[in-house]
């Protein structure tokens, strides 16, 4: 029987691709998202790939969409935590409320969805925890005090819960993306975009989602097995981590 993979933020952006891409590798996929219905509908369909609507950053919501899951599809065995927002400015104009969306999103979101999966991959010893970073959780990003501190948390996280896992072979590892060409990227300021990020991309593009799916279908294979606690970085040369 093949693998049970949950893709959080599973049906735009570069979560969409890692739900297509694991369906592609053989496993059976299940995408959540949080607000765009009408996308994740059409997502669904298009796809044949199943949708549940849940905010990661609400524990509740997260431990009744994995029950569903786990009943409807079967046990989660490939968690991939993308589902990730960003609501930029800078620090001197960023309101508490933008630094809890995206905390509670991007960092928060990591422990709810993963406490719901991890005693069953411990109980099966097996597991893949795959956590959707950003080249910004490295680097830092001016205009994204929150998202940076966000995704660099992400990036502690995989490493202890890393140590824990290791014995009851559950892999945890992290990706960080640099610039992909997803709506997200698509929102910050044009001038910004062509001006200030694409020249400081050596490749001198942006980068697909389907090569940031690629590296998940990878990290989340049997043959991964001895890849623990890694990040994984694919930024078309902008930074070296
Ligand atoms: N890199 C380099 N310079 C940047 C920059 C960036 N990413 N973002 C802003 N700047 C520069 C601007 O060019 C501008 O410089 P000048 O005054 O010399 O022209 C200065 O910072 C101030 O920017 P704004 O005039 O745009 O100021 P604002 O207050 O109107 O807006 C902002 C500030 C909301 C941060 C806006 O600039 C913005 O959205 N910037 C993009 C921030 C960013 O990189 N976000 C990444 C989103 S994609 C993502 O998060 C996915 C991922 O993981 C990589």
């Amino acid at each position: 029987m093949s693998r049970v993979a949950l893709v959080t933020g599973g049906t735009r952006g570069i979560g969409a691709a890692i739900s297509v891409a694991l369906a592609a590798a053989g496993f059976r996929v299940a995408a959540s998202f949080a607000g765009n219905e009408e996308k994740a509908k059409a997502f669904g369909e298009e796809t044949g790939i199943p949708v549940f609507k849940w905010d990661v950053s609400n524990y509740q919501e997260c431990a009744d969409g994995v029950a569903r899951i786990e009943v409807e599809i079967g046990p989660v065995e490939v968690l991939v935590n993308n589902a990730g927002i960003t609501r930029d400015g800078m620090f001197h104009k960023m309101t508490p409320e933008q630094w809890n969306e995206v905390i509670g999103t991007n960092l928060t979101g990591l422990f709810n969805m993963t406490h719901q999966v991890w005693g069953g991959m411990r109980d099966r010893g097996f597991g893949r925890i795959i956590n959707i970073s950003s080249i910004n959780g490295q680097k830092g990003q001016m205009g994204q005090v929150n998202y940076s501190a966000a995704k660099a948390g992400d990036l502690g996280f995989t490493k202890a819960l890393a140590q824990e896992g290791a014995a009851k072979n559950i892999t945890v590892n992290a990706i960080c993306p640099g610039y992909i060409g997803t709506d997200m990227v698509k929102a910050v300021p044009e001038k910004v975009l062509n001006e200030r990020i694409i020249p400081q991309i050596p490749v001198g593009r942006l980068g697909e989602p389907e090569e940031i799916a690629r590296c998940v279908v990878f990290l989340a294979s049997d043959d991964a097995g001895f890849i623990t606690g890694s990040t994984l970085t694919v930024n078309g040369g902008q930074y070296f981590a």
